[in-house]
């Protein structure tokens, strides 16, 4: 989509602008710019995308009714000729660095802390989003074994069917521990460390009602936007547990933690494995899909043999 015109973005957020710079045009539906206005600078996203629609909604229902909470301030936010606008306060800051301790620490030290103010607020159901990727993987699995034996191979259909076979218990270990506000999208790009150190939470395109361990669902693999390496990981989880202890009535022990983790871990694995087989279904890159499924099921064993998931 194109960038509006200034009046038609000064018309939007009620002010004149002197400096407009985008950030990001890289989705179809959206834009993200950065406007300088009479007395302040200001974040705009705008376009016809379903996930802004979600962005707003989460900061009008939910994140602007709740004062305490570190994200920018939302300054406006509307439809406005077809058109969804979210202007936000802007954050001066970085984006923190994973590699680095202190930063781990910072991060996983603020996202404990609001996933347990978070976890004493929340109180409908209302963005609660169901976790479990076990359905959809035991509906492909039945309605295309004869097709997909052959291609994925006995190892891996056998992994995937004892996965099933435990998925109850694996569900329920991510449903008992207590539910959160999920920011969603947890990843380097979506903190900013402002001016003062303090850590601010951005995009919120994802966000949902859901268990607290998901928050960390995905530490483990092994991306560039999270601590990915073991020391780092395992110091992210315990800076995370320790301030959820901290600010939250409901105590959780490590080790109950860990193992729900792991249980996460799997869950969102499923989650990948559903993606990476519609695909071949579909015929869709079949070699490189095929190439994921080999490390993603190498992932998978370690994590089902690991001696904290089978305590
Ligand atoms: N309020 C803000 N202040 C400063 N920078 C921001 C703000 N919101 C977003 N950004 C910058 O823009 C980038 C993209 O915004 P984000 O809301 O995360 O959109 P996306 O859905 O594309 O990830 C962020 O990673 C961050 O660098
Ligand atoms: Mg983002």
């Amino acid at each position: 989509m194109e960038n509006l015109d200034i009046n038609q973005l000064e018309n939007l957020i009620g002010d004149k602008i002197f400096r407009r710079e985008t950030i990001d045009n890289s989705k179809l539906n959206r834009i993200i710019e950065k406007v300088e206005t009479t007395n302040r600078e200001v974040l705009i996203k705008y376009g016809i995308d379903e996930d802004l629609l979600k962005e707003i909604n989460i900061y009008e229902k939910v994140l602007n009714k709740s004062k305490a909470h570190p994200v920018p301030k939302l300054i406006v936010s509307g439809n406005f000729d077809g058109i969804n606008i979210l202007g936000l306060e802007w954050i001066e800051g970085i984006h923190p660095d994973f590699t680095k301790k202190n930063h781990i620490e910072k991060v996983f030290i603020a996202l404990g802390k609001w996933a347990a103010e978070w976890s004493n607020q929340i109180k409908s159901d209302q963005l609660y989003a169901s976790i479990n990727n076990f359905g959809d993987l035991t509906n492909l699995l039945e309605k295309n074994k004869r097709n997909l034996t052959p291609i994925l191979g006995d190892s891996l259909m056998d992994l995937l069917t004892s996965c099933i076979e435990q998925s109850e218990e694996i569900i329920n270990n991510i449903e008992k521990m207590p539910k959160t506000l999920n920011p969603g999208d947890i990843s380097l790009h979506n903190f900013i460390i402002d001016n003062n150190e303090k850590i601010i939470f951005i995009d919120f395109e994802s966000c949902t009602v859901n268990p607290m361990i998901t928050l960390v669902e995905h530490l483990g693999e092994d991306y560039g936007s999270l601590p990915n390496t073991k020391n780092n990981v395992h110091f992210a989880l315990k800076s995370y547990l320790n301030s959820w202890n901290k600010y939250s009535a409901m105590h959780i022990e490590w080790d109950d933690f860990i193992r729900c983790q792991l249980c996460a871990r799997v869950n969102y694995k499923i989650g990948y494995f559903n993606y990476w087989i519609k695909r071949i279904l579909e015929n869709k890159n079949i070699e490189e899909t095929l190439e994921w499924v080999r490390q993603g099921q190498k992932q998978l064993e370690l994590i089902l043999k690991s001696p904290d998931f089978r305590k």
